[in-house]
């Protein structure tokens, strides 16, 4: 049995990859999945938490009691995150934003040229949502968690990003061919704001859902303990 350590929470869960349009039939994206910010809803609901799940581009099945919320774009997913975080205990970004948009969007497909040409793309900078509401706690004591995925010194680059984030714990990840992306399996340390760092063994996306919401409920607001 689930101890309802998050009844009475409010919980905001990003999942999924943003996609940026180009054109009517063409976008940048990447290769998130979705699944770790779903399990996180989950398991969060399974704790009694009210939780608004805001999710992009995943395509999977809508679970069962939580808010849901569709966006396409960083930019959307702004939006949404800056609205469900204004009452929430806890946000965590799981989703996989893009950091750049293509700077103009063509209405019509972008088409080949006879000369053998090629189209330059300029991109523009989408807003850091994750450093954002970390400054900008909507309320005292909001517990911000953020996920980096790492293809080289994992550790070295989490521990940095957790400082310019200005977030209370990252979710350090290695990129592999088994983990993170598409996969159902994780593995990843858990580094908090207070300098404490969690392993996070080889395992389910629900096992390191478990293992977050264990670390925030000590850091919510009002916590005994
Ligand atoms: O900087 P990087 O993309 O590695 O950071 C990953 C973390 O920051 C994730 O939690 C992601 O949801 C968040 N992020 C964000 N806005 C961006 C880029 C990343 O909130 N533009």
């Amino acid at each position: 049995v689930t101890a309802p350590d998050l009844a009475g929470r409010h919980v905001v869960v990003s999942a999924g990859g943003t996609r940026e349009p180009l054109d009517p039939v063409r976008y940048l994206g990447n290769r998130s999945s979705g699944k770790q910010g779903y399990a996180l809803a989950k398991a969060a609901a399974a704790r009694g938490a009210r939780v608004t799940l805001i999710e992009a581009n995943t395509g999977l099945p809508d679970p069962a009691g939580v808010d849901l919320v569709r966006v396409g774009t960083a930019v959307q997913l702004r939006e949404a995150v800056v609205k469900a975080a204004a009452d929430a205990d806890a946000v965590v970004m799981a989703a996989a934003v893009a950091d750049f948009r293509p700077a103009a969007y063509a209405s019509g497909k972008i088409k080949k040229t006879d000369d053998g040409g090629a189209p330059t793309i300029e991109l523009v900078r989408n807003p850091d949502i994750l450093a954002e509401i970390s400054a900008d706690r909507a309320l005292p004591g909001q517990v911000v968690v953020g996920f980096a995925a790492e293809t080289d010194d994992v550790l070295a680059n989490g521990r940095v990003k957790l400082r310019r984030k200005g977030c209370d714990l990252l979710v350090v990840n290695e990129v592999g061919e088994r983990k993170t992306f598409g996969s159902e399996e994780n593995e990843a340390v858990v580094l908090a704001a207070d300098g404490t760092e969690t392993p996070v063994p080889y395992g389910p996306k629900e096992a390191l859902a478990e293992t977050v919401w264990d670390l925030v409920v000590p850091r919510l607001r009002g916590a005994s303990g």
